[in-house]
């Protein structure tokens, strides 16, 4: 068993079980490349403030390099008795250059540098995040063009309600996962901040410039309280919830590509390559990559949970209770990653039928409103309009015809407002066409808007094509 850097105070060793449960280098290995680009910077900042020499620096940053190439190549051995990675990597630092290796620590402790790591860390996931929206965001513009002119029944209680654009409803979409890309954005700011040199809690007694580890580092600015930098990680629940949320979105889409490629819909065929066949029965094609994007969501859900919870009762400043924080994050970033690019890959590959959704359409009860709205233009106040149609669609469905089967003279007989102009009104593309209103589902609203949008992606990628720090 290793010596442990604490060992002055202790008797005895580490209790083997002890070494197994409260070890993290397990899942924060992956932190490595943060720990070392932490260390560098605050390396060079020690040496440029004079409280470490030159040369010592160029040693340990030298040593570092070389670590940081032999994890990537596999070389490195992580020995879980470190403990963490940080322990991990200050030991092999001090294997390769001696003494001077723990100079290295000097004005830090590990509760300030964690929180560093994990805000690097976070800077990139949130990078390739956005990025990964701005990609979702793209294809369903690409959806959205294809399909302008194709109209379908828009649902309310899963119930028929008034006919849409389909590029109106793949819109809605967009708008979703354009406030969930803001929310990121949002959310980095308060994760581009510099928590080192808070050291253990109190702050240190070294003349350190943290600005200066801040710039090297492209944090905006540094931590403004040594005691809440170390002890805070609502950086992270705000990733946690904006991931909640995106997957919530992602959710309700995969929602409906399972229902609407059921047989009762029939409204989209998903590609052969994005479902899975059954090993009972041999008719079955199975939605199950939408239906485990549905599924994924409650795991992410209850990461969000499980941080909020594991952060509720902590007295200030650090506590270990706080290495829980990784997994959940972890898992998160990971699901939402290959859910998004999985998305994206899957939605070019539907394919609407067309035939199907006119089909739907032509009972014709998505125009009831219509004719409601007729009655209101002849001026009738919209609850006596709606009341009379009420009764026209009852004795409809008693009779079973459409509405669209009525005759004049029947439609006359519910009230004397109705003219040979409302056969104008009762068609799904003038109803469709005519709500022009702002955000509205007219034709001319939706490639307005898929115009915007497009626009808008423009602008996000160009914003996100530097180094993901802003
Ligand atoms: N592995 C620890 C964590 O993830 C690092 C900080 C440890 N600090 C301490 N005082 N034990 O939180």
């Amino acid at each position: 068993m290793k010596e442990k850097p604490w060992q002055g105070r202790f008797e005895k060793a580490t209790h083997e079980e002890v070494e197994k449960y409260t070890e993290s280098l397990s899942f924060d290995r992956r932190l490595y490349r943060y720990d070392i680009e932490g260390s560098m910077a605050h390396c060079r900042m020690l040496a440029e403030c004079g409280i470490i020499p030159q040369d010592d620096a160029e040693r340990i940053i030298g040593a570092l390099v070389e670590i940081r190439q032999e994890i990537e190549e596999g070389r490195f051995v992580f020995d879980p008795s470190f403990e963490d990675i940080h322990m991990a990597i200050e030991h092999a630092l001090i294997k390769k250059v001696g003494d001077i290796g723990g100079k290295l620590h000097t004005a830090r402790s590990r509760n300030d540098q964690v929180c560093l790591d994990i805000r690097l860390y976070l800077r990139d996931v949130i990078g390739t995040v956005r990025k990964g929206l701005a990609d979702l965001m793209a294809v369903i513009l690409d959806l959205a063009e294809k399909y302008t002119d194709v109209i379908m029944p828009g649902f309310t209680h899963l119930q028929h309600a008034q006919p849409v654009s389909l590029s109106h409803h793949l819109m809605a979409y967009f708008e979703m996962f354009r406030r969930d890309e803001e929310r990121f954005s949002d959310c980095l700011k308060r994760v581009n901040i510099l928590p080192l040199g808070s050291a253990a809690l109190a702050g240190t007694t070294f003349p350190i410039n943290m600005e200066l580890t801040a710039h090297y580092l492209g944090f905006d600015r540094v931590t403004r309280n040594s005691m809440d930098a170390v002890s805070d990680r609502d950086f992270l629940v705000e990733f946690l919830s904006a991931s909640a949320i995106t997957m919530m979105h992602i959710s309700r889409m995969a929602e409906e590509l399972v229902l609407w490629s059921s047989p009762e819909f029939g409204f989209i065929e998903i590609s052969d390559a994005f479902c899975t066949g059954s090993s009972i029965m041999p008719q079955k094609k199975n939605p199950d990559v939408a239906e485990l994007m549905r599924g994924k969501t409650g795991r992410v859900y209850g990461n969000l949970v499980a941080l909020l919870t594991v952060i509720k009762g902590l007295p200030l400043t650090y506590n270990r209770d706080l290495q829980e924080d990784k997994e959940p994050v972890f898992d998160t970033a990971d699901t939402l990653i290959s859910t998004l690019r999985v998305l994206t890959t899957m939605l070019p590959e539907i394919e609407f039928n067309e035939e199907r959704l006119s089909e739907v359409l032509d009972d014709g009860w998505v125009l009831a409103t219509e004719l409601a709205d007729y009655l209101v233009s002849k001026g009738l106040p919209f609850r006596k309009a709606h009341h009379v149609v009420g009764k026209i669609v009852g004795r409809c469905v008693k009779e079973g015809k459409k509405l669209t089967d009525c005759t004049l003279d029947e439609l006359k007989g519910f009230d004397e407002h109705f003219g040979e102009d409302v056969f104008n009104v009762l068609d799904v593309r003038k109803a469709v066409e005519r709500r022009r209103s702002a955000g509205g589902t007219a034709f001319s609203r939706v490639i307005e808007a898929v115009k915007e949008g497009r626009e808008h992606v423009r602008r996000l990628r160009e914003s996100l094509s530097g180094d993901g720090r802003r």
